[in-house]
């Protein structure tokens, strides 16, 4: 009975093609049809593949909606190489981004309207609890900046797409404080900032930082100084030249060795220094351990080596450790009132391209989750955002 069922089945297929006169050439032309088609689709599935991993996905399929051409010729304009990524996440490991990272152009003249930007490197364990203020202070200057976060790989940020924040978080690892995944991951957020050919300034900053002025006396500042601002200071302390380890020479000697904070702003030709270094990171990862904490010392005595002439020792990021111990003070809702700030802001002299300055501090930290109610309303009047 079974197979009864079977032929009525096959019977009634065959009379619908049996129509046609040529059935038995029919189904050749059909399973060649197939056969065709199967694989064109594998064709142009493997061929999208590629294309997906060298361009990304928002890169392919605006290119070919838009042009109507095939994505290789658009390889032949200017544009493909100075445009940003359209998408900060990638599949490049470290030792693929740092070389991607460290191309350098060998004409200085760019042929084309280059803005510069200051390229803002958050570092940030997980959620920015301050971005409501940060928000204010990149208003109306875009542009002018582009925006990095550097989480630990397990925290999902959901900024709205109207946040500066949105999407601008990069491909991270975890990070121990003190330790040179500390330093990789400052590399990592200077690699995926220099992707951007327009970025010409980087600064370092934490979730707990604050602009101490609006944007446009920060972007002034930065692009006016001959000199990058990191600390560097030879301390003759159990603290200073204590944590130098002769095993670092002959790369480097006790006289050469520096420490500084770890909030740094660095130019494009320090960052590419910093990003292609393979001299220095070997030694500084091997005899740089704790007590002797290699994110204060690593930038700060390669750049004496290579560069000193570019450096003007100093940091732009207040911060009050007048307390003593370990870390720095962190000031909650009670501590923001103007008088504070006005210590901070005019508080000072210190040293800007040569010429004394009170204005030494661009940047302050640490602030808690419950200083931002007081810093939203003091910000216009104080800081002038
Ligand atoms: C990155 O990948 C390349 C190629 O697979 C490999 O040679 C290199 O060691 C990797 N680097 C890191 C840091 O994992
Ligand atoms: C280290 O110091 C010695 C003498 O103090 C000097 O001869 C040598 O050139 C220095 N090395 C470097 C890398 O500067
Ligand atoms: C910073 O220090 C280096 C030596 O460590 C020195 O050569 C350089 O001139 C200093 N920068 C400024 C602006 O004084
Ligand atoms: C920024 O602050 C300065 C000084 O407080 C002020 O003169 C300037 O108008 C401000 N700029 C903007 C765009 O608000």
């Amino acid at each position: 009975m079974h197979t009864r069922v079977m032929s009525w089945e096959e019977g009634k297929e065959f009379e619908t093609i049996s129509r046609t006169n040529q059935p038995k050439v029919f189904q050749l032309r059909l399973l060649q049809f197939l056969l065709l088609f199967l694989l064109v689709g594998l064709g142009v599935m493997i061929f999208s593949m590629n294309m997906i991993r060298y361009f990304g996905v928002e890169s392919v399929v605006p290119v070919a909606r838009s042009h109507f051409q095939p994505c290789f010729e658009e390889a032949n304009t200017l544009e493909t190489w100075i445009r940003p990524p359209s998408k900060l996440l990638h599949s490049m490991n470290d030792s693929e981004l740092f070389w991607r990272a460290s191309f350098v152009p060998g004409i200085k003249n760019y042929p084309f309207r280059r803005i510069p930007k200051i390229a803002f490197m958050f570092m940030t364990k997980g959620p920015l609890p301050l971005s409501p203020l940060w928000e204010r202070f990149f208003k109306g200057h875009k542009g002018l900046y582009s925006i990095y976060v550097h989480s630990l790989p397990s925290y999902d940020a959901d900024f709205p797409a109207s946040s500066v924040f949105y999407k601008r978080q990069i491909p991270s690892q975890v990070v121990e404080w003190g330790m040179m995944s500390m330093c990789d991951a400052e590399r990592r957020l200077l690699a995926n900032a220099l992707l951007d050919i327009d970025n010409e300034w980087f600064i370092l900053l934490s979730e707990s930082c604050i602009p101490l002025h609006n944007f446009s006396i920060v972007y002034r500042y930065l692009s006016r100084s001959r000199y990058s601002f990191i600390g560097a200071f030879d301390e003759d302390s159990p603290f200073g030249r204590g944590r130098y380890n002769p095993n670092l020479a002959p790369q480097v000697n006790l006289t050469e060795w520096r420490k500084g904070s770890q909030w740094f702003e660095v130019n494009r030709k320090l960052a590419i220094d910093i990003v292609g270094d393979n001299t220095f990171y070997p030694r500084f990862k091997e005899f740089c351990r704790p007590s002797c904490y290699v994110d204060e010392h690593y930038f700060q005595t390669m750049l004496t080596i290579l560069a000193p002439h570019l450096l003007a020792n100093r940091t732009t990021t207040w911060v009050d450790w007048s307390r003593g111990g370990a870390h720095p003070a962190t000031f909650g809702q009670a501590d923001i009132t103007k008088e504070f700030f006005k210590k901070i802001i005019e508080g000072g002299t210190c040293i800007y391209n040569n010429q004394p300055t009170s204005l030494c501090f661009l940047f302050a930290r640490k602030f808690a989750p419950s200083a931002l109610e007081p810093l939203l309303d003091l910000a216009s009047e104080v800081f002038g955002y």
